[in-house]
Order: structure tokens, then C-alpha cells, then sequence
């Protein structure tokens, strides 16, 4: 077993110094992948660190290398590396594509993240290794072993939903940052972060889906006992987008200006939303009551209610009413 999974990390591992030596040793890596990294602001020592690469624009040009160098088809189809056609030969499965390769906490390369260097709508942007014995997605936070250090230092952790964001951002001089790339948050990476800080900072996309997701994760993190803040981003932009916009400074200044207690932040989208209906106001009141239900710790939670009543003009005496309620319910 622990022999099986080592066969498949060192074929993640040779993948990894394939596809970065196709990047740095062949003039269709330099040409074409190397300055998409560039033009997006990355520069050649975060290239390196994060170990990116790029997959040659052919069909079997990792497969055959592969094979030549006597590494076993069984191992290249497991990690997801190579896929079988009908007729029992195999093919790349990342072709012409930037790579990410994806660590496991003690820096090991379990998987890939592939991102085209096409503007087509039909073909997808991100191509991710399949789950494998070796890669469990919803286990693996994107970034975490080059986090974990600065996340236990600061005390803190940043959550950003793409491979670019925590490039960017750790480029920017915030180490403490992972993303729970390819999949919505889970539970098991909210834990992952709570081994090293109870507190996360959710930095999402600026736009719909990222302001869901941002909500969703807030009950989730809430659930855990963890702290949670937010920080969110003109729509259109993302952590990486704005860093890009602001430099590393003004994007530092601009997170510790803009961080918000999650009640303060779930309190302005959701009465946004509502508008001037008063009915729907009340029913923004009972959502944020519910988050705070979601507390396991009774006197923080006793804490927001006090600012929710703050916030939302409410006698705390009400808030309480109701947090009660929801509480037997679950029960
Ligand atoms: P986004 O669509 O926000 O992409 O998806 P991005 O990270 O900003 O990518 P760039 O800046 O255009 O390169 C956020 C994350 O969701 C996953 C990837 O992990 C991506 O980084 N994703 C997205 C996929 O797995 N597949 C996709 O087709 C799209
Ligand atoms: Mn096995
Ligand atoms: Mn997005
Ligand atoms: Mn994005
Ligand atoms: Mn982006």
C-alpha cells in the first residue's frame, strides 16, 4: 500500500519536472507559457517556488517520455496523468496547457491543475487531476505547504478560490494564504486550517458565485468554531486581479482596510438584497440569526448577537428569542 503510493509520487514528481523543464528549456514553453506567466505578473522566482510548468501542445508528448524513461502505464493512468483510449494506448491528458502542480502539506506534488492558454468559451479553463489514492481533492488545500509557517506566525489564514490568487497574493508578500481549489469548501479543509489557526479571512471572487460561496463558507467555518472575516472585491475582480491593480502594497493596505466581522459583512449583501421591504428585512434578520446559531461557543455567540442587535437596530432581548428557537430545532 504505502509502496503503491509511492509510485504514484514519484511519477507526480517526475511529471512535475517535466512539464517545468517544457517550460524552461523549449521554445514553445519560453514562447508561449512562460511569458503568459509573465504578462500576469508572475516572476521567475515564484515560477520556480510553486513549481509551474507547461504540458507540450501534442498528444502523446508526456506519455511517450514517460514510457521511454520506464515508468509503468498503470502508474501514468492512476495519477490521471495519461488516459487510455478504446484501443489500450494512452495520451496526454494535459496538452498544451500552464501547469499547476498541486502539494500535499509536507510539499509532495499529488495532482495538477491545467489552465489553457485559449480564450474559448468550449473549452474548459481548468483541467484537474481525477481523485486518486494519492489525491483526495476535498483533503487538499491549494498552497498550503508553502502557507503553513506564515498561517501559524500570523495567526491567520487567507482563503482564496484559485491557484492564481494564492500565487499573487503570496507573490505580494502574504504567505498565509491557500485556496480550496477545484471544489467548494469542505469541511475537512476547514479543519485542515484549524490544526494551525482559528482564524480565516475569506478573500473570494467579486463577482455572484463568489459572494455565494463566501456565504456558504462563512457557515461552514462558523460550524467548526472557527472565526471567520471577510474582504470583498469590486465585482469583476479577484485577489489576484487586484493585486495586479494595486501593487503589493496598496493590495495589503487594501485587505487590512476592508476586512469585516462576518456579520457586518453577511448584514450588507443580504440587505442589499432586501431592499426597502420590510418583510424581507426580517428575513435577512433570522439569516444572520442563524449563522450565529451555527456558533458552538455560547458566549461568542452572545457577543454578535449584541452586535447584530447593534447593527440591525433589534432589541437583543428578540435576537435571543430567536436564536433559541433555531437552536431547539436543531435539537
Ligand atoms: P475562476 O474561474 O475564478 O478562475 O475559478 P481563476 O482562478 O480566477 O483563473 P484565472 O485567473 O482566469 O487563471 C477559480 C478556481 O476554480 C477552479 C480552479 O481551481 C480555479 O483557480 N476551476 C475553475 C476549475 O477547477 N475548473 C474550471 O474550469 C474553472
Ligand atoms: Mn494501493
Ligand atoms: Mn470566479
Ligand atoms: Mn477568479
Ligand atoms: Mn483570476
Amino acid at each position: 500500500e504505502e509502496n503503491h503510493r509511492e509510485s504514484l509520487l514519484i511519477v507526480t514528481g517526475y511529471a512535475a519536472k517535466f512539464f517545468q523543464q517544457s517550460l524552461w528549456e523549449t521554445d514553445a514553453g519560453k514562447s508561449i507559457a512562460l511569458s503568459y506567466f509573465k504578462e500576469r505578473g508572475f516572476r521567475d522566482e515564484i515560477i520556480k517556488k510553486f513549481e509551474l510548468g507547461y504540458s507540450p501542445d501534442q498528444w502523446e508528448a508526456f506519455t511517450s517520455q514517460a514510457l521511454k524513461d520506464g515508468y509503468q502505464q498503470q502508474f501514468l493512468e492512476e495519477t490521471g496523468l495519461s488516459v487510455k483510449r478504446d484501443n489500450g494506448t494512452l495520451y496526454d491528458r494535459y496538452r498544451g496547457r500552464v501547469m499547476f502542480p498541486i502539494h500535499n502539506f509536507t510539499g509532495r506534488i499529488i495532482a495538477f491543475g491545467g489552465r489553457t492558454l485559449k480564450s474559448d468559451k468550449n473549452v474548459p479553463k481548468y483541467v484537474n487531476s481525477p481523485e486518486s489514492e494519492i489525491y483526495h481533492k476535498s483533503n487538499v488545500l491549494y498552497g498550503l505547504n508553502f502557507a503553513k509557517k506564515a498561517i501559524r506566525e500570523e495567526d491567520n489564514c487567507y482563503l482564496v478560490e484559485g491557484y492564481a490568487d494564492v500565487i499573487s497574493v503570496h507573490q505580494s508578500g502574504i504567505e498565509n494564504v491557500v485556496a480550496s481549489s477545484g471544489t467548494s469548501l469542505t469541511v475537512e479543509q476547514i479543519r485542515l486550517i484549524g490544526r494551525l489557526t482559528k482564524n480565516i479571512t475569506i478573500l473570494y471572487d467579486g463577482d455572484p458565485a463568489g459572494i455565494k460561496a463566501s456565504l456558504r463558507g462563512l457557515d461552514m467555518i462558523l460550524e467548526e468554531g472557527l472565526n471567520v472575516k471577510v474582504v470583498s472585491f469590486p465585482d469583476g475582480h479577484d485577489p489576484d486581479s487586484y493585486v495586479r491593480l494595486l501593487g503589493s502594497t496598496g493590495f495589503k493596505n487594501y485587505v487590512n482596510q476592508n476586512k469585516k466581522d462576518f456579520i457586518l459583512y453577511k448584514t450588507n449583501i443580504l440587505l442589499k438584497e432586501a431592499g426597502n421591504d420590510p418583510i424581507r428585512k426580517a428575513e435577512v434578520i433570522r439569516e444572520i440569526v442563524e449563522s450565529i446559531a451555527k456558533i458552538p461557543d455560547s458566549i461568542k455567540a452572545a457577543v454578535f448577537i449584541r452586535e447584530c442587535s447593534t447593527l440591525l437596530q433589534i432589541e437583543e432581548r428578540s435576537l435571543n428569542t430567536e436564536l433559541n428557537k433555531i437552536r431547539q430545532a436543531k435539537h
